[in-house]
């Protein structure tokens, strides 16, 4: 299964595809991780990532296509894989249709998480993300066991510097203007599902495998 997780800073990709993960057993290829990942380890891809990410701007697309290019090939990928905020403008999803028609593994669908910006940005203020395996809690709608301390792998949470109300509303600007045509690509290949981003992550969570065709 080939997955691609289209939706809106915050809409609940991450969430949703930490079930997907656990349901077909397959990666989660989160490029925000990665970059995030480079930046804790202060590589010159970090860096150079940082420099657009804090100010809520995409990553330019030849740095996000290099990851992803190695990425997909690799072992772990060859039964499926989800992919998270990936691609996220035109000329990525062009590149991602021809690396997979190369390898003739073909994305099955693409899940458009549909959230109100209001709602975004509500979310997002009450957001903690595991540094260490970008598992990610809210205050209100998915509190860790152990105050602070990731459920996955005990590492501290933290806040992340982008989700500042200012940075969110950046990023929503550059989703609406830049990632939201890609609904458009996607539909042209049938391969689009809608969901309804808005309830809680069990009701969401519900709504994607209904729309999966999976119990
Ligand atoms: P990235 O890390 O991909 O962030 P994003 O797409 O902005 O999405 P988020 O991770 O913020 O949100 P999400 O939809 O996964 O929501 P989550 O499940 O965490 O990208 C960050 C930056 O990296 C970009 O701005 C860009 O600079 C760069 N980048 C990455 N990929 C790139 C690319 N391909 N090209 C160029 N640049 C790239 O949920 C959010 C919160 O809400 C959580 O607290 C969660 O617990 C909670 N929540 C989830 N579902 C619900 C629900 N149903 N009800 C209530 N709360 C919920």
């Amino acid at each position: 299964m080939r997955l691609i997780l289209l939706g809106a800073p915050g809409a609940g990709k991450g969430t949703q595809a930490e079930m997907l993960m656990k349901l077909y057993n397959i990666p989660t290829i989160s490029t925000g991780n990665i970059f995030r990942e480079h930046i804790s380890k202060n590589t010159e891809l970090g860096q150079e990532a940082k420099k657009y990410m804090d100010e809520g701007k995409l990553v330019p697309d030849e740095l996000v296509l290099e990851l992803v290019k190695d990425r997909i090939v690799q072992k772990d990928c060859e039964n499926g894989m989800i992919l998270d905020g990936f691609p996220r403008t035109i000329p990525q999803a062009k590149a991602l249709d021809a690396m997979l028609e190369e390898i003739g593994k073909p994305i099955d669908s693409v899940l458009d998480v549909e959230v109100p910006d209001e709602v975004i940005i509500e979310r997002m203020a009450g957001r903690t993300v595991c540094p260490s395996c970008g598992a990610s809690y809210h205050k209100l709608f998915k509190v860790e066991t152990v105050l602070g301390i990731c459920n996955e792998c005990s590492t501290h949470l933290i806040q992340r510097e982008d989700d500042k109300e200012e940075t969110v509303k950046k990023r929503l600007e550059v989703y609406h203007a830049q990632t939201k045509p890609l609904i458009d690509h996607y539909q042209q290949q049938d391969k689009v599902l809608v969901i309804d981003g808005v309830g809680t992550v069990d009701e969401v969570r519900a709504r994607v495998k209904k729309a999966l065709g999976v119990n």
